[in-house]
């Protein structure tokens, strides 16, 4: 009996694995196991016998099985030590970078912008790239023989045959996007509207497809000194410098009345440009007060409300802050000009945290 004792004490200490110890269990004392044998044998002993080896077998039975869970305790227990081991981790180090792509400088902008305009209680409001020619043109007092309607190098879709209506459009301007908001929110409101634009168009600063960014806000009393004041917040937060100025051109746009084209204050010395110093202009934008036609168009009533617009083109804005010399590049999916002039994909713009960096 200690023979088959130190047998299997010595053989479930060095068993390396719970299939081991599972083997040793049955063959010690699973049911045709040596020690279970041994217990049937002894039915065969005198009484005598039986009274000295009955409780020996049995405490030799109790022994093996406490040492098959001790060990199995024990191999559950270095098992867990090495996988806390091999998983052990360093979150005190600092995180790799590790680059997921990169921001496109026109979302890039589209938020700095977004997050401005927010600030000063602007929503985002947005209308279809397919644009029926209503809402366009029509609906911004641009009537059928008016000639920016020729001047926008406009996008037509084509109508099946036989059908008479007139085309849609490639939406030439954000514009449009006025019109919708008016008939959807009734005023008073402020929205601001990015989204592409498309017109036939190609060279170094123009692309068919472009970006636009709309301005509307409609209240009672709102005036081309509301307008001045809005953009001039926008442009110094916007180019990160604590002065401009903007310069009111006047000018013509069929929607807006009176209408101002914004140049910025700017210098080109040394071949790079610099908001807010200089003796250079730089147009930005076009704006003007809503004209009644265009409220009219919106279901608003022209002699209860007022309000200005303002539309500016986001990738030209975008060039300006961010010195990229050719608006083609920006839509040639370049990888390398996508890493050089792109964005961290976790640096979102706010104000508080900062526009770009
Ligand atoms: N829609 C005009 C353009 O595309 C810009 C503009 C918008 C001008 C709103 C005045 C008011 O050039």
């Amino acid at each position: 009996m200690d023979d088959l004792r130190d047998k299997y004490i010595s053989l479930i200490a060095n068993a390396a694995d719970e299939a081991t110890l599972e083997d040793l269990r049955v063959q010690a004392v699973g049911k045709k196991g040596e020690i279970s044998l041994q217990m049937r044998e002894l039915g065969k002993m005198s009484a005598e016998e039986r009274q000295v080896a009955g409780p020996k077998l049995n405490a030799l039975k109790d022994e093996i099985n406490s040492a098959l869970a001790a060990k199995k305790q024990g191999l559950a227990d270095a098992a867990l030590d090495e996988r806390l081991r091999a998983e052990w981790m360093d979150v005190t180090l600092p995180a790799r970078h590790r680059r997921v792509g990169t921001i496109h400088p026109v979302s890039q902008v589209t938020e700095e912008v977004t997050a401005i305009f927010a600030d000063m209680g602007f929503a985002v409001a947005e209308g279809p790239q397919v644009e029926s020619d209503w809402f366009n043109f029509d609906a911004l007092n641009i009537p059928g023989h008016h000639p920016a309607r020729a001047e926008m190098d406009t996008f037509y879709t084509h109508r099946a045959p036989g059908d008479d209506r007139p085309p849609h459009v490639l939406r030439t301007h954000t514009s449009p996007v006025q019109i919708r908001t008016m008939q959807d929110q009734g005023a008073p409101l402020r929205v601001i509207a990015p989204g592409r634009v498309y017109r036939a168009d190609y060279d170094q600063t123009h692309t068919p497809m472009f970006h636009q960014i709309e301005g509307l806000a409609i209240d009672k009393d709102i005036s081309m000194a509301n307008l001045k004041w809005v953009l001039e917040e926008f442009v110094k937060a916007f180019f990160e410098v604590d002065d401009v100025e903007l310069r009111f051109r006047a000018s013509h746009f069929p929607f807006t009345e009176p209408s101002a084209e914004v140049d910025i204050r700017c210098s080109w010395e040394g071949g790079t440009l610099k908001v807010g110093e200089g003796d250079d202009w730089l147009e930005i934008l076009g704006s003007g007060m809503v004209h009644p036609k265009v409220l009219q168009a919106g279901n608003i009533d022209p002699d209860e409300w007022q309000g200005f617009a303002f539309g500016m083109g986001i990738d030209r804005i975008a060039m300006l802050k961010y010195g990229i010399p050719d608006l083609r590049a920006f839509f040639d999916s370049d990888l390398r000009w996508l890493r050089h002039y792109g964005f961290a994909s976790l640096d979102v713009p706010t104000l508080h945290g900062g526009l770009s960096r």
